[in-house]
């Protein structure tokens, strides 16, 4: 597995830990006011990371190792930058958080972009029809 595919599973990992135990949290105090900073921490953190890493590691022969790291960095900064905004906007709704969970959102959301020219040079890369390879 390339590097930086560990390196998208151990922040997933992390990610995963810390929603867990904010979920527990949540359950045992029956106070939902984090619900969607939980639900985010989750799914932009654990789900979307650990795929991103999935790819990098399906792909360790022909991806981009630079737009492989780019992808990491925008992506697990642009997470931790949307949940931290989040927890801090969600309990008085106060709007002076928004910008940092733009700034979060605008970081994940080029992660993406990054990503997706990752997967446009896979799909469109010269295959040798003599290895079988498809
Ligand atoms: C130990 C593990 C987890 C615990 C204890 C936990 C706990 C909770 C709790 C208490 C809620 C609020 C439920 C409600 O009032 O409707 C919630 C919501 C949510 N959780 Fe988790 N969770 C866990 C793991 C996960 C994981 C792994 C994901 C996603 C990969 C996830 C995604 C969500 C989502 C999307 C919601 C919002 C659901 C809605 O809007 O109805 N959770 N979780």
């Amino acid at each position: 597995m390339p590097r930086v595919s560990a390196a998208f599973f151990a922040v997933a990992a992390v990610c995963l830990l810390l929603g867990m135990a904010w979920g527990m949290q949540m359950g045992g105090s029956e106070d939902f006011t984090m619900m969607p900073a939980h639900a985010h921490l989750n799914l932009l953190g654990w789900v979307t990371l650990a795929l991103y890493g999935t790819f990098y590691a399906l792909t360790a022969n022909t991806m981009s190792p630079r737009l492989a790291w780019i992808n990491f960095a925008l992506s697990t900064i642009g997470t931790a930058l949307m949940i931290a905004f989040l927890a801090l906007f969600l309990p008085a709704r106060d709007a002076s958080y928004i910008p940092g969970m733009v700034a979060g959102e605008v970081a994940s959301v080029l992660g993406l972009l990054v990503f997706g020219v990752a997967v446009a040079k896979e799909l469109l890369r010269p295959r040798l029809r003599a290895t079988g390879a498809g």
